[in-house]
């Protein structure tokens, strides 16, 4: 069952109806393909059987997709929306055409690839060249999906799965795996809109230190250019930038700063003649340079689908030419939708020109794409190519995970907004965006305390972890609102460092096997129909349940532990108390509570004590979490390399360790050849059902074995 690629330039009209039944006899897809004028064209596929699907980023919606024949279609269109209005189908800063349906024996998807504004409707019963189709009765399932473009070619791949699994490398076979992150991006990100000046950024960061919470990057907004001239300072608050850099790097943290993707117009600047007179911008209709709003007021923008400006922009990021920048100075590309104050929809033009003729409307979606690549690019080029990039962004496309992360946009301080946050980082992991997040405590107004604390919890759980706030926010550190919501997120944020070795094992799949480190319930659990609409909850891996706190003055959280098919066993990981799957559980909760829940069969690797950064936990000896199944069996990895550079994949220069329990007994091979200090300092198992008598530990090639100790026996695990 390899993906079946169907792709066809239309001239005028076709309809074509594609019979797969011979190879998946029991799930026949159905594939109509048509022109309907020249400037338009769609597809419609009938998924016989399915009731639940999924994907179709960026929207702030829920997890499943909605029937769209009582409204608006989804509309995939990369628009800078501000506070955007919730469970709406306009589009937002990112876009992937792809459409992941599930039932219980089987998973497709279908991946329509068009950057040219795709409306997508999905309807029970619906239109067809003007005729109502017959409603099938209720128990023949069917979904029907109708893509709509408005110009470019069929470029369409139905992808058979049959399981999420092989679904998700099909998807990352077509458009690219996950970057491997470097390790600090895992890890706490502190910034605001905006940091002012360098004694400001020394004050938040002494301020981590001095409250005992870890982080890894302090970012800065556009405030820190001299008046919105990318890659360069303020000569006033940031006067020494370079200096500021060396400062955070002695401690093994980062700076990330904004560069956008429109340049002031300023003759007087280098930068932007270089640009113009190398003819990387934009053109409007006329053939002139063109002209829009942004931050810096009077911008153009630069043409990043021309393969001559992505190189020249990429070299802007030189240690040579951008001055003041150093290795520890990364990038958050930001307004690439692109954003354009004064234009259509705040965008631009669909009939601005771009290299080769091409006008916007072709590549719109693809924009913030080709700045993302370019920037990647740029950071990976200034260190030769030895050192992973890091790059944030906020607009999007299929792909993009080969590039970085992206975040989901500027979000409310609301309730809401942090419950949406939940199926929002769902839908983009699905479609192969797996590190994202949301923004905790929302950019947009303040956050009371409680709701700051919850979505610190939240946030800790998400792939991408960084506090954002607007620059008419109070300032929200968090050690500003005493000393019960300190600790709690200082254990919220210790907790993700803790975590960062399972966190890191995840990203290793991701990069390898297109399996996304976040998932929704039915990945793990594609039988159990209870889990299809569920997204409160999800798993981190395949052995996490994460179920954060989302409701305002919660005493209790309703948390579904699926394990219908087979008796599955759940453990709380804060008091390693059992639960039986298959089954909803209500869990009494305080502010400090997290439920999270490890599933029986599982192994987890944690750092045990604590740090300043993901440099200080790196060293940090590990506790390897056993929690046994009803066979009392367990497997797990752990992934290990040097966090930063290619010899993981140059020279092989990683660790794979494979943990396996069985008869009492729990055994580590090893794959790859990384030479580290790790230690295994301790070993949990819950689900034991009496107190060993001995416990042997052998380690190959060492006559004595290590003397071990034997700490405790609580209840039924230890
Ligand atoms: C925030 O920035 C915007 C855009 O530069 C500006 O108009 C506004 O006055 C700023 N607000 C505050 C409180 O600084």
């Amino acid at each position: 069952l390899r993906p079946c690629k169907i792709s066809l330039l239309l001239q005028s009209y076709v309809l074509l109806c594609v019979d797969l039944s011979y190879k998946i006899p029991s799930n026949t897809v159905f594939l109509f393909l048509f022109s309907p004028g020249s400037s338009s064209l769609g597809a419609d596929f009938c998924l016989h059987g399915f009731q639940h699907v999924y994907g179709l980023p960026q929207h702030t919606d829920r997890l499943r997709l909605r029937d769209t024949s009582d409204g608006e279609p989804y509309r995939l269109y990369n628009l800078d929306v501000f506070a955007a209005d919730l469970y709406c189908r306009l589009g937002l800063y990112g876009s992937v055409p792809l459409i992941v349906a599930h039932k219980p024996d089987r998973t497709v998807g279908v991946f329509w690839l068009n950057g040219h504004t795709p409306t997508v409707s999905g309807k029970a019963s619906y239109v067809l060249y003007g005729k109502m189709r017959r409603l099938r009765p209720q128990t023949d399932a069917q979904t029907d999906v109708h893509w709509l473009s408005e110009s470019g070619v069929i470029d369409c791949t139905i992808l058979l799965g049959p399981a999420p699994r092989q679904l998700f490398r099909q998807y990352a076979e077509l458009t690219g795996y996950q970057a491997m992150p470097p390790l600090f991006s895992l890890g706490y990100h502190q910034c605001r809109w905006n940091y002012n000046d360098e004694a400001d950024v020394k004050a938040v960061d002494a301020g981590f230190d001095r409250h005992e919470i870890p982080y890894d990057v302090i970012w800065l907004d556009i405030e820190h250019t001299d008046g919105k001239r990318y890659f360069t300072w303020d000569p006033a608050l940031f006067p020494k930038p370079a200096a500021l850099q060396q400062h955070l790097e002695k401690k093994k943290r980062k700076m990330v700063v904004i560069s956008d993707p429109h340049i002031k117009v300023d003759p007087d600047w280098p930068l932007y003649r270089e640009a113009r007179d190398g003819g990387h911008f934009v053109k409007d209709r006329e053939g002139q340079i063109f002209r829009g709003t942004c931050w810096p007021g009077d911008s153009s923008y630069l043409d990043f689908s021309c393969p001559e400006t992505r190189a020249w922009y990429s070299r802007c990021y030189s240690f040579d030419k951008y001055k003041g920048s150093t290795v520890s100075l990364f990038v958050w590309n930001d307004m690439n939708e692109p954003s354009v104050f004064n234009g259509p929809e705040q965008t631009m033009p669909k009939d601005a020109v771009h290299h080769g003729g091409w006008e916007h409307r072709e590549l719109h979606n693809l924009y913030g794409f080709y700045q993302h690549m370019a920037t990647a690019d740029g950071l990976m080029s200034r260190s030769g190519g030895s050192e992973r990039p890091f790059v944030l962004t906020r607009s999007f496309f299929a792909g993009s995970q080969r590039l970085g992360a992206i975040w989901t946009g500027d979000n409310v301080a609301t309730w809401e907004y942090l419950k949406i946050s939940l199926p929002m980082v769902l839908t983009l992991s699905l479609t192969g965006i797996a590190f994202c997040g949301a923004d905790v405590g929302g950019f947009v107004k303040d956050p009371g305390p409680e709701l700051l604390v919850r979505w610190y919890q939240a946030g800790a759980l998400q792939p991408f972890f960084r506090g954002h706030s607007a620059n008419d926010t109070k300032r929200r550190e968090p050690w500003l609102f005493g000393e019960e919501v300190t600790a709690a997120i200082r254990t919220a944020i210790q907790q993700r460092y803790c975590l960062l070795p399972f966190w890191y094992t995840l990203f290793h799949f991701a990069h390898t096997s297109g399996l996304p480190p976040v998932r929704p319930l039915w990945v793990e659990f594609p039988r159990d129909e209870s889990t299809f609409t569920e997204d409160n909850q999800y798993m981190i891996g395949g052995a996490l349940l994460a179920c954060p706190v989302t409701e305002p003055g919660a005493q209790t959280v309703k948390v579904l532990l699926p394990g219908s098919d087979e008796v599955k066993i759940w453990y709380d990981i804060s008091s390693a108390k059992m639960y039986k799957g298959g089954k909803s559980l209500s869990l009494p909760v305080n502010l400090d509570t997290v439920p999270v829940f490890q599933r029986g069969g599982s192994v987890v690797c944690r750092s045990t004590g604590s740090g300043t950064c993901t440099a200080d936990y790196q060293k940090l000896p590990l506790d390897v979490t056993v929690a046994l199944n009803s066979q009392a069996s367990a497997d797990g990895e752990l992934y290990l390399d040097d966090g930063h550079s290619f010899q993981y994949r140059d020279k092989k220069a990683f660790s794979l360790r494979r943990f396996s329990m069985a008869s009492g007994r729990l055994s580590a091979s090893e794959e790859g050849r990384f030479d580290c200090d790790t230690v295994v300092q301790s070993v949990s198992i819950m689900g034991v059902k009496s107190k060993p008598t001995t416990v042997n530990v052998h380690v190959p090639g060492e006559d004595v074995p290590e003397m071990s100790t034997f700490n405790s026996y609580r209840g039924k695990s230890f």
